[in-house]
């Protein structure tokens, strides 16, 4: 699949599913627009990025809680590249809390997983028409279902937000050619949930337990995940839009 030429945005490069995602289509000779707030990490990736095709990404650091970095990442891919042609909504956090916890964890967990996704299409969209581009959400098994033994309410209605954008969006854009589509990974090996707060022992503990009950006994690797974001975002999913696709080892068997 040969991404030459084509200019693909990713949040959440700097880390996990973003970053394998970021290499993959480097391999296939994409400029990369990697975005995130860790700047060493970011340096690392985009390194082995350049590395693979010696394309030199376009590194753009953001807080995408903050209106002003999220138009930030449209404005300097512009000024570098002059065109978007896919758009990787990958980056999220895990934001643990009860129903007795009050609003204070709904509204970081919509303002970081919901707010910019929705702004950064928004923003997006005037040159994914001219290119005919697409976009890729980055959601979660979460948002089908509890996932009780992390506590995540907030997180599991921020993914199934996500969803519907992804469904709405795709339904107002179909007539100008371009796709939105969803992936919704289960329990992958990543620091997503240390970033959710649990230590390293939990973590390990966490990750025995998902690998002795999920239906195919282990859990998914970034790359896996990545694979299928690629593969959205290549022509050979031409007449896929609207759709929202699990890849979780069979999580929501159980
Ligand atoms: N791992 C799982 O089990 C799992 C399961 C289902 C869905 N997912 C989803 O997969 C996506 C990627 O997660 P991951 O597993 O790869 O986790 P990760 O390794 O922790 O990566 C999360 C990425 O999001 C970025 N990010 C977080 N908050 C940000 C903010 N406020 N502003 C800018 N960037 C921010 C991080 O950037 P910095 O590090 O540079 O701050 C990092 O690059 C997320 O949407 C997550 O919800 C993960």
């Amino acid at each position: 699949m040969d991404f030459n030429n084509k200019v693909v945005i990713i949040t959440g490069a700097s880390s996990g599913i973003g970053a394998a995602a970021a290499l993959l289509f480097a391999s296939q000779s994409a400029k990369v627009v990697l975005v995130g707030r860790n700047e060493a990490a970011l340096k690392d990736v985009a390194d082995k990025c350049m590395k693979s095709k010696g394309i030199k990404p376009l590194v753009v650091k953001a807080e995408l809680s903050k209106d002003d970095d999220v138009k930030n990442i449209i404005t300097q891919t512009i000024n570098v590249y002059g065109r978007i042609d896919v758009l990787v909504n990958n980056a999220g956090v895990g934001v643990q809390g009860s129903i007795r916890d009050g609003i204070e964890p709904y509204d970081r967990v919509m303002g970081i997983n919901v707010r910019p996704v929705y702004y950064l299409i928004s923003l997006a969209t005037p040159y994914l028409v001219k290119t005919k581009g697409n976009i890729v959400n980055v959601s979660s098994v979460a948002a089908f279902k509890p996932i009780k033994d992390m506590n995540f309410l907030p997180y599991c209605t921020s993914k199934a937000a996500l969803d519907q954008i992804t469904r709405c969006v795709a339904a107002e854009l179909a007539r100008d050619g371009v796709r939105v589509n969803s992936v919704n990974p289960g329990a992958t090996k990543t620091p997503f949930v240390q970033a959710a707060g649990l230590t390293k022992e939990q973590m390990d503990d966490l990750y025995k337990v998902r690998e002795k009950t999920l239906p195919l006994g282990k859990m998914a690797e970034s790359e896996d995940v990545a694979d299928l974001i690629f593969y959205l975002a290549s022509d050979r999913a031409r007449s896929i839009t609207g759709s929202i696709f699990v890849i979780d080892n069979g999580e929501i068997l159980q």
